[in-house]
């Protein structure tokens, strides 16, 4: 294990990140949805060890994290009004990334050569900090080899990739659990391109009805979009309505509520929510499925929810997983 782990509820620590950032270290770092693999953005050289580190397709763009406002317009044009604008102001700091039009001091590597980039301020206030601290833009992918599931605890990101990171600063489990909803700004009508951490319907109550944009593909632009993605080894299965439950050597997710009667035979069972809210189910919801997966089960089964609210995206991840 060559990655030192940096305490993040220490001065020092926040700050011992931010340097290593600044000078081109790979640390990882917590966001409120998942932890974040960090490198300068502005080095080509660090960017480039983010791809090597997770065995990514280099085509897949990088979201640019910032810490706070003024920065974003280092790396990209933020309109003064408008729905890119309204947005901004509305939700950030917070999960919600936006596709803006980029400045040319962005690398190509972080866009993948596109005329937009990626941009986030996270709501986690230690990522902010250590953000402005580093005083550079920190480009940074969830925290996971690529396709896996992504981490959010610091342990995760020591599972996955302890060997080939050089820090990974520990805040605590991620408080939305999810990555951000990601909508694109850049063109003419938004365009929402992942469902994440923030709620659809909030963001349509703010700006109006955004266009839908999510696709699942086999061959892809962007990874995000893969059929397949954040899979857990153990092949896993979204139930329908109606189904037979076995009683196998299998374990059982229930998103929202109570595993039913008939659910009983499972060797595991697992509620995420057992009150049925679907922002715990979502924050509990990566955790799980990596503890579930390293009990070598024959397979897990997942009893799905509503498709509104943080359920969107806990649906997006599950359907990919069970790809
Ligand atoms: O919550 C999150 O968003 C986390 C934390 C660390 O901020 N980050 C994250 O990054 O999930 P990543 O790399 O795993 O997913 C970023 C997604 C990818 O699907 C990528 O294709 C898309 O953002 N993306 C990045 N730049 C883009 C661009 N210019 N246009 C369209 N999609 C873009
Ligand atoms: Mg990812």
């Amino acid at each position: 294990m060559r990655a030192r782990l940096i305490d993040g509820f220490t001065d020092e620590g926040a700050l011992e990140a931010a340097r290593r950032l600044r000078a081109g270290d790979l640390v990882a770092l917590p966001t409120e949805t998942v932890y974040g693999l960090g490198a300068n953005a502005l080095d080509r050289h660090a960017v480039a060890r983010i791809f090597e580190a997770k065995a990514r397709p280099s085509f897949d763009p990088l979201i640019v994290h910032v810490g706070n406002l003024e920065k974003v317009s280092e790396v990209a044009e933020l309109p003064t009004n408008g729905v890119a604008r309204e947005l901004a102001s509305a939700f950030w700091p917070g999960p919600l990334t936006l596709i803006l039009r980029r400045k040319p001091i962005v690398p190509d590597l972080v866009t993948s050569g596109l005329d937009t980039v990626a941009v986030r301020i996270p709501g986690a206030s230690l990522a902010r900090r250590v953000l402005n601290e580093a005083g550079v833009p920190i480009a940074a992918p969830s925290a996971n080899r690529f396709g896996s599931i992504s981490p959010t605890t610091a342990q995760h990101v020591l599972d996955g990739l302890g060997n080939d990171i050089d820090a990974v600063l520990d805040g605590g489990p991620c408080a939305v659990g999810v990555e951000s909803t990601i909508i694109d700004v850049s063109g003419q009508a938004p365009t929402v391109l992942r469902y994440g951490g923030l709620a659809l319907e909030t963001i349509e109550a703010r700006v109006g009805s955004v266009k839908q944009g999510v696709r699942i593909l086999e061959r892809p632009m962007a990874p995000g979009q893969l059929a397949r993605h954040y899979a857990p080894k153990t092949p896993l299965r979204l139930l329908e309505k109606g189904c037979t439950f076995p009683a196998q050597e299998r374990a059982l997710v229930v998103v929202a509520g109570r595993a039913p009667e008939q659910a009983r035979g499972y060797g595991v069972t697992s509620e995420l929510s057992p009150e049925g809210n679907l922002v715990e189910a979502a924050t509990r919801l990566f955790a799980e499925m990596r503890r579930l997966d390293g009990l070598g089960m024959a397979g897990i089964d997942v009893i799905g929810c509503r498709e509104e609210g943080l359920g969107r995206a806990i649906l997006d991840r599950l359907r990919r997983a069970a790809a």
